[in-house]
């Protein structure tokens, strides 16, 4: 069987640079320059990372603020570049990355509905055909023709939310966006989710709550400063995880007692 996503020897290295500093005058008489040589530090967001995801199956990365898990699905739907390693991806893919990714502000709802179905790979004619199920799913019927600057946080989550599911893709990403809407609108999502998995689509869930892994996902990986720890049953991914914290934690409570 073909896997729907396939990641070998995956890595990915960002520059980062450190604002410019003019030199005193001393100093540029010394070295000759006036400016500070610009120094740039390299960041490995994503080291070496394997694996593969079946047709069907929801697959969690967990990990902590900054471990590459947002770089890792910005690899796998093609918005990054990889240093090395590669990625194959056999379907169509629809993300929902960080809030509003994707939204250009100036232009309303409706513009961004058509736009990101037509980057989903949709024809102008299925963009139309599902345009009102995505306004109704978002709930933004009154607001569609407003720009999308004018839009809460909430409101650009259910309209990302609402493209990215109703487009039928064959694989679904979703990157902790879920925490932004309301209780009730969440759980919509979590039902077109459920029926999402029913229908035998692939999910890839980044999450860094160690229950929803268990909840959602066959396998997970656990992600940590870039590198894979663990891929494994959601169980063996959880118990893994919780003891490396429980170890921290009562370090940190011996040390505060000593
Ligand atoms: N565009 C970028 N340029 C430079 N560094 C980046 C960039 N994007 C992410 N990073 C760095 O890569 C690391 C991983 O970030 P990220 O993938 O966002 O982690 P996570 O989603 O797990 O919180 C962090 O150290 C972050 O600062
Ligand atoms: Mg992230």
């Amino acid at each position: 069987m073909t896997a729907a996503i396939h990641v070998e020897r995956l890595s990915k290295t960002f520059k980062r640079y450190q604002p410019r500093r003019y030199r005193t005058l001393k100093e540029s008489l010394i070295n000759g320059e006036v400016f500070e040589r610009r120094l740039s530090e390299r960041v490995e967001a994503v080291k070496d990372i394997s694996f593969s995801v079946s047709p069907g199956e929801t697959f969690g990365i967990i990990g902590r603020n900054g471990a590459g898990k947002s770089t890792l699905l910005k690899l796998l739907c093609g918005i990054l570049k990889p240093t090395s390693g590669r990625v194959v991806v056999h379907g169509r893919v629809a993300a929902l990355l960080s809030l509003g990714v994707g939204f250009h502000e100036q232009m309303s709802g409706r513009d961004n509905v058509f736009l990101s179905g037509l980057v989903l790979g949709l024809s102008p004619r299925e963009v139309r055909a599902r345009f009102d199920d995505v306004v109704t799913f978002a709930e933004l019927e009154e607001f569609i023709d407003a720009p999308v600057w004018t839009y809460s946080a909430g409101m650009r989550m259910r309209l990302a939310f609402s493209v990215a599911v109703n487009v039928d893709p064959d694989i679904l990403v979703i990157d902790e966006v879920l925490a932004v809407g309301d209780i009730a609108f969440t759980e919509k999502c979590l039902a077109r989710m459920r029926e999402f998995q029913a229908r035998g689509k692939t999910m890839l869930l980044v999450t860094h709550d160690i229950a929803s892994i268990a909840e959602w996902c066959q396998r997970a990986l656990w992600l940590d400063q870039g590198r894979a720890r663990i891929i494994g049953s959601p169980a063996d991914v959880a118990q893994a995880y919780l003891s490396e914290f429980s170890e921290a934690a009562s370090m940190s409570a011996m040390n505060a007692v000593a």
